[in-house]
């Protein structure tokens, strides 16, 4: 049966690049995007779609339930795949409520319109509906550096607001599967980076405040290990899993990148050096500043389940995939500008750095 997608979220970085994705290798899809558009979520995200037509947008929350039973009843949804959320571990240590309330309750109010829309009113046959749950890497808590990588039978261990957040969510969509039997799969991936994300996650922040001669503040030593993976790379591994994963299953997805995050901003600094731009040498805008509270020391990903059951890896390397995401955001200026002018931009900036100092 041909696929009808609700993707939830789809104004924010993945979530874009996804539909972005789904339209180059299946333009027949059709896809309806219903997203609350944060302060992470954009339009402009969505510009120049390859084929506009097979794309809908609604302005809504997932917590509204009664909005997303009428969104799958007046659409004939059969597949949802679920990114909205809070994303930022700093703003849940700042303020965790919105990520109880989307990430919990919204994931809830969703799985409880699924419930009712498909196997009470059965609007398919079971065989043809699948609600995809997008997860993070950081359910299962932090890494010593001699310790295995994460694999899907690694013990939930979540140490920030956010990804307890997560890691609840995650729970109630197994459970969703294993009381009522609502055909799901979920996957666990790890940091993407590339266009249109927000800058406030590391790599964009670096971008932005090295082109604005601005601190580029370095959490702590340095030294924390992430599991980079290209974002596109992401997209193409949760397609794999909509159309061929086993329902019931959860999928870890990862890049096998691991440089410290210090390496990782002294690649961006060495790029931006190559491009002959104002502040070069970059480095010399390295900051040490405060650690964030809790900071998961090491992340990483075992793929094999992936791999070996459907046949996915990622195709980015890491050195390419910065060149490009840093030749992106210097195409782009127009759509950093119009962020970093939004109030709600510059008081992040100030309540996160302002108070951290120098380390
Ligand atoms: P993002 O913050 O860029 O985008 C989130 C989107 O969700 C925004 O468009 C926002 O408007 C929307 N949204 C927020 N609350 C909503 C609500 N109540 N109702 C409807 N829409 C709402 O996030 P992202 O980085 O694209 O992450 C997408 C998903 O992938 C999240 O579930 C996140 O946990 C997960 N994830 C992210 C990464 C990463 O590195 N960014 C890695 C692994 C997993
Ligand atoms: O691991 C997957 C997760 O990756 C996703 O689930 C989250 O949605 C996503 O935000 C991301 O979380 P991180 O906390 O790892 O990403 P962030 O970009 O905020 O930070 C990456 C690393 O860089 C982390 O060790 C903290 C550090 N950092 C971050 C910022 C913003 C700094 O040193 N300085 C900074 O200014």
């Amino acid at each position: 049966m041909k696929q009808k997608l609700l993707v939830t979220g789809g104004a924010g970085f993945i979530g874009s690049n996804f539909i972005r994705y789904v339209q180059n290798v299946s333009p027949q899809t059709e896809i309806i995007n219903l997203d609350l558009l944060t302060y992470a979520g954009s339009l402009e995200n969505l510009s120049n779609l390859p084929h506009p037509s097979n794309h809908q947008f609604i302005a809504g929350n997932i917590c509204d339930q009664t909005l997303i039973e009428q969104t799958l009843q007046e659409n004939n949804i059969n597949t949802i795949v679920h990114f909205a959320a809070e994303s930022h571990v700093d703003r849940s240590l700042e303020g965790p409520s919105a990520f109880i309330e989307t990430n919990i309750v919204g994931t809830f109010s969703l799985l409880e319109a699924a419930r009712k829309v498909w196997l009470v009113e059965k609007l398919f046959p079971l065989n043809d509906v699948l609600f995809h749950h997008i997860s993070t890497d950081e359910v299962y808590g932090t890494l010593g550096p001699n310790d295995p990588a994460f694999q899907e039978t690694t013990p939930y261990a979540p140490n920030s607001p956010y990804a307890a957040s997560k890691a609840s969510s995650d729970h109630l969509v197994r459970s969703y599967n294993h009381s009522f039997g609502l055909p799901i799969t979920i996957s666990n991936c790890s940091n993407n980076y590339g266009p249109y994300q927000f800058p406030e996650k590391l790599i964009p922040l670096m971008i932005l405040n090295a082109l604005t001669g601005k601190p580029l503040p370095i959490y702590g030593d340095g030294m924390q290990i992430r599991d980079w993976l290209y974002v596109e790379d992401h997209c193409e591994a949760i397609w794999t899993i909509i159309q061929n994963g086993s329902v019931g299953e959860s999928y870890n997805i990862g890049g096998g990148n691991q440089p410290p995050n210090i390496e990782i901003v002294k690649k961006i600094c060495g790029i931006l050096d190559e491009r002959d731009l104002p502040n070069t040498p970059h480095e010399k805008l390295i900051t040490y500043v405060k650690d964030r509270p809790g900071h998961d020391r090491r992340y990483a990903m075992n793929i094999e389940k992936i791999h070996q059951e459907l046949g996915w890896e990622p195709k980015h390397d890491l050195a390419n995939g910065l060149r490009d995401t840093v030749d992106w955001y210097l195409d782009n200026t127009d759509w950093l500008n119009a962020i970093i002018k939004e109030k709600d931009y510059q008081q992040w900036v100030e309540i996160n750095y302002q108070q951290r100092g120098r380390a």
